[in-house]
């Protein structure tokens, strides 16, 4: 498939995600083949799409799927830490819940600390988080994803579910997104 004209170069193509979304899934049916209670995917809304379709096929204890959409405030500035939550978990049943967020990137930190808090605040039995990428340069909040897909630098990344301006989340590869597409 031809590179998109406005993608600096490819940062992990669609064999190197097909073999991370398996390593990941190997190691979430390790870790929860004895689970107590229910467990559920969650998938952060939107970016974490195809992230989360492509993982959800591959692992192979039983799970439930759900979703959230969530912001962070001020984004493209200095983030306060907060977090808005559009869209949120509606479960009765959250405390038989072993809560896995399924996310596309882990910049700053600020969003996923504060769902695991929030989440565990409404009574989760677990909650545990998968990144597909992660910017540890970029830290922030000091927070460890429990599975990554992959460790980048800090370069501005689209594709796979990740846009930018709501553009190019359709591309089945993660690329770098050219400066001169956003600095002017
Ligand atoms: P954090 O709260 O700073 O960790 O922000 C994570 C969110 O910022 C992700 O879910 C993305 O929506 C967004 N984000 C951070 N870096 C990138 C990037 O390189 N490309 C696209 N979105 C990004
Ligand atoms: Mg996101």
């Amino acid at each position: 498939m031809p590179m998109h004209p406005d993608v600096e170069k490819i940062l992990i193509d669609e064999k190197t995600l097909d073999e991370i979304t398996t390593r990941l899934a190997g190691e979430i049916d390790r870790d929860y083949a004895n689970a107590e209670g229910r467990v559920v995917l969650v998938c952060i809304l939107k970016g974490s799409i195809m992230f989360m379709s492509d993982l959800m096929k591959k692992v192979t204890v039983p799970v439930e799927i759900d979703c959230m959409k969530v912001s962070s405030y001020g984004a493209g500035t200095a983030s306060s830490g907060m977090v808005h939550i559009y869209l949120d978990l509606l479960r009765a049943d959250i405390a038989e819940c072993n809560l896995l967020i399924i996310e596309d990137i882990v910049d700053s930190g600020n969003t996923l600390n504060y769902l695991v808090k929030y989440l565990k605040g409404k009574g989760a039995k677990s909650v545990k988080t998968c990144t597909l990428l992660d910017k540890p340069s970029r830290r922030t909040a000091p927070f460890v994803p429990d599975y990554i897909g992959c460790e980048i630098p800090d370069e501005f990344v689209i594709g796979y579910g990740l846009d930018y301006d709501e553009k190019y989340r359709a591309l089945p590869y993660v690329g770098v997104l050219k400066r001169s597409v956003y600095e002017q």
